[in-house]
């Protein structure tokens, strides 16, 4: 940019001005030719645009800045208005503010983003910072200016607004399709459940059914055998009663019949003691639920013990697994304690859902479905437990 040089009246006393306007307690600044070379420097090499206007905003003076945005030379802008560089459709708006500026008490400064149209270049947005001098004007100058172009910064705030805007959505749009899912899954559990409910029954009372006739069937033929034949018959008979065992069993692990009949405490007792006796690793629960609980959450927590269990017996090595239960506030709480060889649970997030295993996963979805909490505390070697706090709904 080319270098302006200051008409000398400009040059000679705008600091000397500026420096007598200050507060009379004030140490006295006496001015040499130097220290108004000095500000001189300051003022003209200053990165922002600054200019001196009377009160109704007609430019007095103006830095190399200033000159620089509106595409002037700073000699250029004297005697111009500063309206006459606000855009048409802003000018009368800013000659307003300049009137109530002028009755504003002295001192005060107001800062104003406007539309600064150039000539023969493009307009901007500009930030005007204006301070009405605190006392009498001198030489005419009634304001000090500073200007900065914002049309960056503006396009800036503009595209960030935009991605706020856009991050809302997508943020509305994934709460959306987290609870679709979640209701999805809810219905797909329930349904699950409802099948397993119906091949359970189908087992215990139509094979049931089937292998008691069968007994009656060997009853029938036993009495027309002789005795070699009938120790043959009895034999089978044992078969299918093993075969009958099985079934209940199946039957069992399909829909545990005592979860409906007889709620959540018994079953989940029933569970730990077949455990117990499966595993060798000894299992208690403690606490209760207080009364029966809607059947959707019974069946979500006894299936959320019920791989728990499994888990302590596949990956604890643990002497004994504990569950407890109490209700808390509007909630119960479910935690299945062991004393194995735990894990770190810093990487629960990327263990569940990994192709290894489904349970925690499944764990997670049934809570979710209930509006729960999940909890995993874990430290190796120092055991495991798994804590679930699900809101109760009256039955
Ligand atoms: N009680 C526990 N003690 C030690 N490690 C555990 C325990 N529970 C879970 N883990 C660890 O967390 C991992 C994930 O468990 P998750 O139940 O999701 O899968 P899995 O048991 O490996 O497979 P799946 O449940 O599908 O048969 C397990 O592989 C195991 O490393
Ligand atoms: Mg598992």
């Amino acid at each position: 940019m080319r270098q302006h040089s200051f008409p000398r009246r400009a040059q000679s006393d705008l600091p000397a001005r500026l420096a007598a306007g200050r507060p009379s307690r004030a140490p006295a600044f006496r001015f040499d030719a130097s220290a108004a070379r000095h500000y001189r420097l300051l003022f003209e090499n200053a990165p922002d645009g600054y200019l001196a206007t009377d009160s109704g905003g007609t430019i007095l003076e103006a830095n190399q800045a200033a000159a620089a945005l509106v595409h002037l030379s700073p000699g250029g802008l004297d005697g111009r208005t500063l309206a006459s560089f606000v855009c048409a459709e802003q000018r009368d708006g800013f000659r307003n503010q300049l009137r109530r500026l002028k009755r504003a008490p002295p001192g005060v400064t107001r800062e104003w983003t406007v539309r600064l149209q150039p000539e023969g270049a493009d307009r901007f947005e500009a930030s005007l910072t204006v301070s009405c001098l605190a006392e009498e004007p001198r030489d005419r100058i009634g304001l000090l200016w500073s200007l900065r172009d914002v049309t960056r910064r503006r396009r800036m705030e503009e595209k960030l607004k935009h991605s706020e805007r856009r991050y809302r959505l997508l943020y509305a749009e994934t709460l959306r399709n987290r609870d679709a899912l979640r209701t999805l899954s809810a219905r797909y559990l329930y349904a699950r459940e409802e099948e397993a409910k119906r091949i359970a029954h189908e087992l215990h009372d139509e094979a049931g059914q089937i292998t008691a006739a069968i007994h009656l069937a060997l009853a029938e033929v036993e009495a027309e055998l002789l005795p070699r034949g009938r120790e043959k018959l009895r034999r089978i008979g044992s078969l299918i009663e093993g075969i009958e065992e099985r079934l209940r069993h199946l039957s069992h692990e399909l829909r545990p019949t005592i979860l409906d009949d007889l709620g959540l405490t018994p079953a989940l007792a029933f569970l730990a003691s077949g455990f117990a006796a499966r595993t060798q690793v000894a299992a208690s629960v403690k606490g209760s639920t207080g009364g029966r609980l809607d059947p959707m959450v019974e069946t979500a927590l006894y299936r959320i013990v019920q791989e728990a269990l499994a888990n302590v017996g596949k990956h604890a090595r643990s002497t004994r697994a504990e569950i407890t239960l109490a209700r808390e506030g509007g909630n119960l709480v479910c935690a299945i304690r062991d004393d194995g060889v735990g894990f770190d649970d810093r990487s629960v997030g990327r263990r569940i859902g990994r192709a290894a295993g489904l349970g925690l996963l499944g764990i997670r979805e049934r809570v979710g479905a209930l509006n729960g909490r999940m909890q995993i505390l874990s430290t190796p070697g120092e055991g495991t437990e798994l804590r679930v706090s699900v809101p109760l709904r009256p039955r």
